[in-house]
């Protein structure tokens, strides 16, 4: 499958079927790679991943998904490139297109994204911005149809911060026309122009302050961190006003017999969600951690051979 996008900053970007077509490549790579490996299709291709905050499952999955893939990738932060010292994001952007197959870049912005995507000749991935989370929320509709046997009929219910993972969940939405609820404290809400976004496109989306609300019948539970990376300084502020928005066991046995809770990582235990239901038996987080693995080699092979499924 061909995409119609040359980059991937938002879930925005993808059209139904190029999301579910992305679900599909994932879950055949996953299934070669536990069979004893599979082609690579990216010999000879290279990654540069620019990141300006800290990552674990993000970095580590592209790096090992490209070497998966046959190609080879670099890793380095605003600060120890000539980003660091005000090398604008146009002359990067157009320096790395003459090195590298491919961008993945990891900020605060998403305008540092829009901009490095305009000037670059090669792919852009958003790993992560204040904004938007895309990779992981693609790799997270994996794990649902791996464990639900599908993406769509199925109630969606996130609970906490109207933050960058909210706004990908509901980009998601728009694109697959999910029923989603969302349970934020006042002032936490996502932003008003994300959520517009996804009722005008027919998403069957409500916001709550009531988490009971949001998990109702619910089979996909979705939490985040209180504060995101940025934001440390206000973690204590948010760990009170976040009160009652834990995914607790009480919480859960609102949701339906099925439900799944998924987390993103890294989590607080005993914030966002509690020991019990992390540690148990709903929680699928090792399993979509892993996926996000599969999820990289699938976007990666789209994007820089066209071949999506
Ligand atoms: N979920 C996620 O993006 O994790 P990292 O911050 O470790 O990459
Ligand atoms: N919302 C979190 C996600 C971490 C993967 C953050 O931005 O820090």
């Amino acid at each position: 499958m061909q995409l119609q996008t040359k980059h991937l900053l938002t879930i925005r970007d993808l059209l139904p079927q190029e999301v579910l077509g992305l679900v599909q490549r994932a879950l055949e790579l996953k299934a070669a790679l536990k069979a004893g490996g599979h082609e690579r299709p990216l010999a000879g291709k290279s990654l540069a991943l620019i990141f300006d905050k800290p990552s674990t499952r993000t970095r580590v999955s592209f790096e090992v998904g490209i070497a998966q893939l046959g190609g080879t990738s670099l890793f380095m932060t605003s600060q120890d490139s000539q980003l660091g010292r005000d090398e604008p994001l146009k002359d990067t952007a157009r320096v790395m297109s003459r090195y590298v197959d491919c961008m993945v870049v990891r900020t605060f912005g998403q305008e540092v994204l829009t901009e490095l995507a305009r000037y670059a000749d090669i792919p852009v991935i958003n790993a992560l911005s204040d904004l938007y989370h895309p990779c992981q929320v693609l790799s997270d509709l994996l794990t649902v149809r791996e464990k639900l046997g599908q993406v769509h009929g199925l109630a969606y219910a996130w609970v906490g911060d109207g933050n960058n993972m909210a706004h990908s969940w509901l980009e998601a939405a728009a694109c697959l026309g999910l029923k989603l609820r969302l349970a934020c404290p006042p002032g936490f809400t996502p932003e008003d122009a994300i959520v517009a976004h996804a009722q005008a496109k027919g998403a069957e989306v409500q916001l709550t302050t009531d988490p009971a609300e949001a998990v109702a019948g619910a089979q996909v539970i979705n939490t985040d961190v209180w504060a995101s990376m940025g934001q440390e300084k206000d973690a204590q502020r948010r760990r009170e006003l976040f009160e009652g928005y834990t995914v607790d066991k009480r919480l859960l046995s609102l949701a339906a017999e099925e439900a799944i809770v998924l987390h993103c990582l890294p989590a607080h235990r005993g914030q966002e969600i509690s020991e019990e239901v992390l540690e148990g038996p709903r929680a699928v987080v090792w399993d979509q951690a892993e996926n996000r693995l599969h999820m990289q080699k699938a976007i990666m092979e789209a994007l820089l051979t066209g071949k999506a499924s």
